[in-house]
């Protein structure tokens, strides 16, 4: 791929953004945190976006810009965040995740910038600042854009959610434009009509009041982590249900019809396992592999500890196990009720013998983006001219908690034009972002807009 001297700069730039180690949830990064809101307050005032601000919270800062043209006309909300996720397993990085290098792979040929946050989202959203760059320097801006790119998205968007309900008039618009999705392939673009919701608990089994010797004990007591594994055990049947009574209780279930389209979209699933290393997929029985990751909702252990783990043997039973459990949920479950209904559930799952606790985390209700409206249509047609292929919509697995949130704080909804990979390693050790997939993003991004502008004058 040859760059112009612009795409070189905005390369350059990115990867500048990228060195500032914006991990949200460890306050030992506090300050490289406001250092990253600071460096996008820049990158907006750069740019000419007019106004621009940082906004404190109680957490981690919102940065705010705005560029009126006239009330008339349409006002396009960007959100997007420079927060990051801790980097961790650092030795399994081929290159330090804060030092961003371009490296080839077989996906991306004309290279990929490989450092944490590279696509999720700070990669994502900085094609939003160049997209307003360019459409700022060629006189294309023809509605009000407003940005709001905050620093808690992979903390769950606590400060943000009060900024929100305390500014609805400054916040004001007819659409939220936002990139931090995926899409099928390079070759097969895709628009994601839907998040799934999020329900996080953490539990604790406590049973003797010490740790013991496992031979004068064992055999005679409750082991806390043979409990804890026989309760998550019992969490899903063996048709891979969750067992949780009431939980599918809500559900909004797909028509044949809306599962049949769904199933056009390409999938190759030998290539889905290669990709991720394994022989056999796994999930609820009665779906496909891409309804069981989108479509429905799914119950896994995050993570589980307790006992001796450290170099040898050490023969004990442990006074306590510990597990982190996450829920996607999807329309219309709600997430205080399920963590509700799992936390009752969990209970009655407890043997005499052991206590057990249970803490919420945090969660978010799930989203769908209707595909008749005309910012749908918009970032339709928006890739359709850049790809030279009609872009599918397609349900996503993750979730952008704050995305329902607007819709109901706001009456708002939310397009998601995202432009990265599964295979992009979001979250993982070498998270990388694809040059192709940047400067495709800033092209079809004012594409976006000129039809959005365009619909908008037709319909009124
Ligand atoms: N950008 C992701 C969500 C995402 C990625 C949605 C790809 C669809 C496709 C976001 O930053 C994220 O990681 N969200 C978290 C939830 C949050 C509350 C920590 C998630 O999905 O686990
Ligand atoms: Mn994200
Ligand atoms: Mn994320």
């Amino acid at each position: 791929m040859s760059l112009s001297n612009d795409q070189k700069r905005y390369l350059e730039e990115w990867m500048d953004f990228l060195k500032i180690p914006s991990v949200s949830a460890d306050s030992a990064f506090d300050q490289e945190v406001a250092n990253a809101a600071e460096w996008v307050k820049n990158a907006l005032y750069k740019v000419g976006c007019a106004n621009t601000e940082i906004i404190p919270t109680k957490g981690h800062p919102i940065v705010y810009g705005e560029q009126y043209l006239d009330p008339k006309l349409p006002t396009v909300l960007v959100y997007g965040h420079y927060d990051v996720q801790p980097p961790d397993p650092l030795e399994l990085w081929d290159s330090p995740p804060f030092e961003p290098v371009i490296k080839n792979t077989s996906i991306h040929p004309d290279g990929a910038v490989f450092a944490r946050g590279a696509c999720d989202d700070k990669g994502q959203l900085f094609m939003h600042i160049k997209a307003f760059e360019i459409m700022k320097k060629e006189g294309l801006l023809g509605c009000n854009i407003k940005f709001m790119i905050e620093g808690e998205e992979e903390v769950g968007s606590d400060h943000l959610e009060e900024f929100v309900k305390n500014n609805k008039t400054k916040l004001e618009c007819d659409v939220i434009l936002i990139s931090d999705t995926g899409m099928i392939s390079k070759e097969q673009p895709s628009i994601s009509t839907g998040l799934r919701g999020l329900s996080y608990m953490e539990v604790t089994v406590t049973g003797p009041n010490r740790d013991l010797h496992s031979g004068l004990y064992g055999g005679a007591v409750s082991n806390p982590i043979n409990v804890l594994c026989e309760m998550i055990t019992k969490l899903r049947d063996d048709q891979k249900r969750v067992t949780i009574p009431g939980f599918y209780d809500r559900i909004d279930e797909l028509s044949k019809t809306e599962r049949e389209e769904m199933a056009k979209a390409p999938f190759d699933l030998a290539e889905f396992k290669e990709s991720i290393g394994i022989n056999e997929v796994s999930g609820e029985a009665g779906y496909s592999n891409e309804e069981r990751r989108t479509i429905r909702p799914t119950l896994d252990v995050n993570g589980i500890w307790g006992g001796y783990i450290g170099e040898g043997a050490k023969t004990v039973i442990p006074s306590k196990a510990h597990a982190k459990i996450s829920m996607r949920l999807v329309p219309d479950q709600d997430w205080n009720e399920i963590s509700e209904l799992f936390t009752k559930h969990f209970q009655s799952l407890a043997p005499e013998g052991v206590t057990v606790e249970i803490e919420t985390h945090h969660g978010g209700y799930a989203y769908v983006t209707p595909t008749d409206n005309l910012a749908y249509k918009a970032a339709h047609q928006a890739y359709l001219d850049t790809f030279g292929i009609a872009p599918i919509p397609s349900r996503g697995g993750g979730s952008i908690p704050i995305v329902p949130m607007f819709e109901n704080e706001l009456g708002v909804k939310s397009i998601l034009m995202g432009f990265g990979l599964d295979s992009d390693a979001i979250h993982s050790p070498n998270e990388h972002y694809g040059l192709y997939n940047f400067f495709k993003g800033i092209e079809t991004i004012p594409k976006f807009y000129e039809h959005y502008i365009r619909l908008q004058k037709e319909t009124a």
